[in-house]
């Protein structure tokens, strides 16, 4: 059954926490995006590092999903994936991405636009040795995107990886890093009445300097 208006109507909030003023951000937006996601993991929200990561493919149909970054510095935003994924196959066609942050308890959104490109092997490597032997078992695994047909194909797969490999898990080639090189980084605060602050860094592209920006929320 369809909720009733009301039943929407009773979730709505007001965004009363904070606020945003010029004088209140870094003039560098990495500096300010740290600042943010530091604020996030204090107040100890979920997975603050997971965005939704949208992409758009040769026919200009978009997609969206959930990554974790994993690091980030002025060079841009890092996460991992299958590189026969969907999201990869798109980003070969159309290397520009969109990153969404929601740190919704601090009523805070985070929109990053820019490029995405593959990081070197080299980089990928360092960070695959980091992750838990079942975590990288687990990118052997799973043919992401891929229609699969039941449970017991992955479980299988994963048994079959697991004995092959025992406890030194290679990285498999089709999986590794994607850096963000933004161009855009817009900074969100809810505010009362809908009235919302909202500021946005865009990188001059002569110069490579970051202009601030209030926008109109
Ligand atoms: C909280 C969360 C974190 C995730 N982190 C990653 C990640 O870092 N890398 C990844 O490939 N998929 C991650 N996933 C799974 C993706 O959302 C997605 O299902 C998968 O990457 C396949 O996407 P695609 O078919 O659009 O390429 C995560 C999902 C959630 C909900």
């Amino acid at each position: 059954m369809a909720k009733s208006q009301d039943w929407f109507n009773k979730l709505r909030i007001s965004y009363e926490i904070g606020e945003l003023n010029d004088g209140d951000l870094h003039h560098d937006p990495f500096e300010q995006f740290r600042i943010w996601l530091e604020a996030a993991a204090t107040q100890q929200l979920p997975e603050p590092n997971a965005f939704v990561l949208s992409t758009v493919d040769q026919t200009h149909t978009p997609s969206s999903r959930t990554v974790l970054l994993k690091s980030f510095d002025t060079k841009g935003f890092v996460f991992f994936s299958n590189y026969n994924s969907k999201k990869a196959k798109s980003i070969e066609l159309n290397p520009k991405v969109v990153m969404n942050f929601l740190w919704l308890p601090l009523h805070r959104q985070v929109i990053i636009e820019g490029t995405a490109t593959k990081i070197s092997r080299e980089d990928s490597e360092d960070y695959f040795k980091t992750r838990p032997i079942s975590s990288q078992l687990g990118a052997w695994t799973s043919p992401q995107s891929e229609v699969i047909e039941n449970r017991e194909v992955l479980e299988k797969r994963a048994q079959e990886f697991s004995e092959k490999f025992q406890d030194q898990v290679p990285m498999p080639d089709f999986w590794g890093g994607f850096i963000i090189d933004p161009n855009l980084i817009e900074f969100w605060q809810g505010r009362p009445s809908r009235l919302h602050d909202r500021f946005r860094y865009t990188k001059e592209t002569k110069n490579s300097t970051w202009k601030l920006n209030r926008i109109a929320p």
